[in-house]
């Protein structure tokens, strides 16, 4: 039985059948309950605790996933690295749905979320100009490209708040800063990965033209689900590949962004 787990995957509920030796347990944190229970197990040798980020029967929208529970509960078990699959919108013509992207930058546009575990005590500044892990990023790359999906390397996210969809002339706006994509729950898991000194890398699957990038009805609901369910099992291949390939020893520098730091609840 798998009770610790190295890696996180926090992605939608698609993934459930990726673990072998598979258990469902509850984490009690600080912070409340996580999104849900989470599956330990593991991908090949490697041990796994599996996430769903919304919930099962995606119960929790994006601007109400409890963001600080879940990265708190897959430290608590002993994760350090954690791969985050997600639904985005491209800002960009040229990548259409089904496009792979692992972006290296992110925009913040999320205006109400707890997004910080550093919000009493000491004042506490994390540097975050990188913010997702290199070497995560460098393997999923390579993960998708063996697997033969021709994955971008790199882009800027920027996470709107939603739940809504943005409007053309928003869409416009970030696509004309030079933003390729666009999701909704990026941030803040990648800033509260970065205060637990967790690598974090984001597998974005494009499941739309975001509706600024081309004419036409603006982006539904139902577009992205059907394009994401139509995608999952490529996907469930590439985190199988990229788990597989995740160093065992980190030497990036996720892993000592917190030294010499005050910390306001000590860490699990
Ligand atoms: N997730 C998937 N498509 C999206 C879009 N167009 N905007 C924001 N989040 C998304």
């Amino acid at each position: 039985m798998v009770t610790r787990a190295d890696i996180g995957v926090i992605g939608g509920s698609g993934f459930y059948s990726l673990l072998d030796d598979a258990e469902e347990i509850q984490v009690a944190t600080p912070y409340g309950p996580p999104s849900d229970t989470i599956t330990l197990g593991r991908i090949g040798g490697r041990s796994v605790a599996f996430l769903p980020r919304h919930g099962r029967g995606h119960v929790h929208p994006p601007h109400r996933i409890p963001y600080r529970a879940n990265m708190w509960a897959l430290r608590s078990l002993g994760v350090r690295q954690v791969l985050a699959p997600c639904a985005v919108g491209s800002l960009r013509a040229e990548y259409g749905p089904g496009t792979l992207v692992v972006p290296d930058q992110i925009v913040d546009r999320t205006i109400s979320r707890e997004r910080t575990y550093y919000d009493a005590g000491a004042a506490v500044h994390v540097s975050f100009a990188d913010p997702y892990c290199p070497n995560g990023r460098g393997v999923a790359v390579s993960a998708a490209r063996e697997s033969g999906w021709p994955a971008v390397d790199g882009g800027a996210l920027v996470v709107i708040e939603g739940p809504r969809f943005s409007t053309r002339a928003e869409s416009q706006s970030y696509a004309g800063s030079g933003w390729s994509i666009i999701g909704m729950t990026t941030m803040p898991e990648a800033v509260l990965a970065r205060e637990l000194a967790l690598c974090y890398t984001s597998i974005s699957l494009v499941t739309d033209h975001d509706a600024g990038v081309m004419a036409g009805e603006g982006v539904t609901h139902e577009e992205v689900l059907a394009v994401f369910a139509a995608n999952v099992e490529r996907m469930r291949g590439l985190i199988e590949r990229a788990v597989a390939a995740l160093p065992e020893e980190r030497d990036c520098p996720c892993g000592s962004v917190l030294d010499g730091i005050p910390l306001p609840i000590a860490l699990p």
